[in-house]
């Protein structure tokens, strides 16, 4: 079985959904409240697992009940929790989510997964390069992930990085990374001033994987820039979407599949995921992926 190893954040996901969306200086009556696991990491660690992967989790919780209620859902979706961490210092991550007019807005508050440092990832050594892929997302220090894929590069580890929340990113960085996968809005944001996003794309071939929601995912396979077509279904919550997408390639690639077939089998396993509500809670397992019906 491929393995993948995460490093990256934890949050508990408090999902409120509601016809509309209060202006600034309103009220509104909502919907339903739900509580979620959640954290673009810990989703993508589920994502891989749930879709046939092994998957290891490096992180930081806090000491606290939501600390505890994500560890036991990892726990409980065959997530390895032993590379996580438990801070006195700062409280579990929580992702303020609502869910209203088709789309959704998050408050991310970081506590805990900011406490996770170089020494934290050095201890984990072992783990994090036995990896066939290591993934990374931007809700922890970004030195942290800096040197995770400086680390990985240097032990011929593949990286999987997820540049969410979008921020300019270092050069070395990009080297760094075997795949990033940015939607258009981070992508005008990790490249910096860019006068042309195409040509950019184009100096990484096989790297900058772009997701375009219902326009397909884009990329250039070194001759040609390639769309892999997305899958049409009825949207009830995007959340954790682009989570599984990272997932599924992830599953996908470590299990030997080329690239292509890797994105395609990443962009059923996404759109299945936005079926129903919650990031996690929407992720397909191996089997539902196989059973789903497209309309
Ligand atoms: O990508 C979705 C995730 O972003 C949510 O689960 C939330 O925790 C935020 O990290
Ligand atoms: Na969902």
């Amino acid at each position: 079985m491929g393995k993948t190893v995460v490093v990256g954040s934890i949050n508990v996901d408090l999902v409120f959904t509601s016809e509309i969306r209060p202006k600034a200086g309103e009220t509104v009556m909502g919907s339903t409240f739900s509580t979620i696991p959640g954290g673009k990491g810990a989703n993508q660690a589920v994502a891989a697992s749930k879709l046939g992967a092994s998957s290891c989790m490096v992180g930081c919780i806090g000491n606290d009940q939501n600390g505890e209620f994500s560890i036991n859902n990892l726990n409980l979706m065959n997530v390895d929790t032993s590379c996580i961490k438990k801070t006195d210092n700062a409280p579990t991550g929580v992702a303020n989510i609502v869910v209203a007019e088709h789309d959704n807005s998050i408050i991310v508050i970081a506590g805990a997964n900011y406490e996770i440092t170089k020494e934290d990832i050095d201890k984990c050594k072992d783990v994090i390069l036995s990896a066939d892929i290591v993934l990374l997302q931007l809700e922890i220090p970004l030195d942290v992930v800096e040197y995770t894929a400086d680390m990985c590069r240097k032990n011929n580890v593949r990286v999987l990085l997820n540049p969410a929340p979008a921020v300019e990113l270092p050069k070395t960085l990009i080297e760094n990374a075997t795949y990033i996968t940015p939607n258009e809005h981070e992508l005008n944001i990790i490249l910096g001033k860019q006068n042309n996003v195409d040509e950019t794309i184009k100096m990484y071939p096989n790297k900058i994987i772009v997701t375009m929601g219902s326009r397909g995912v884009k990329y250039f396979d070194g001759s040609e820039m390639k769309i892999v077509p997305s899958y049409n279904v009825e949207v009830v919550d995007t959340t954790g979407a682009g989570d599984t997408f990272c997932g599924g390639l992830a599953a996908a690639l470590v299990r030997g599949d080329n690239l292509e077939d890797a994105i395609m089998f990443a962009n059923k396993a996404a759109a299945i995921s936005i079926t129903k509500l919650g990031a996690q809670s929407g992720m397909p397992t191996l089997e539902e992926f196989n059973n789903f019906k497209f309309k």
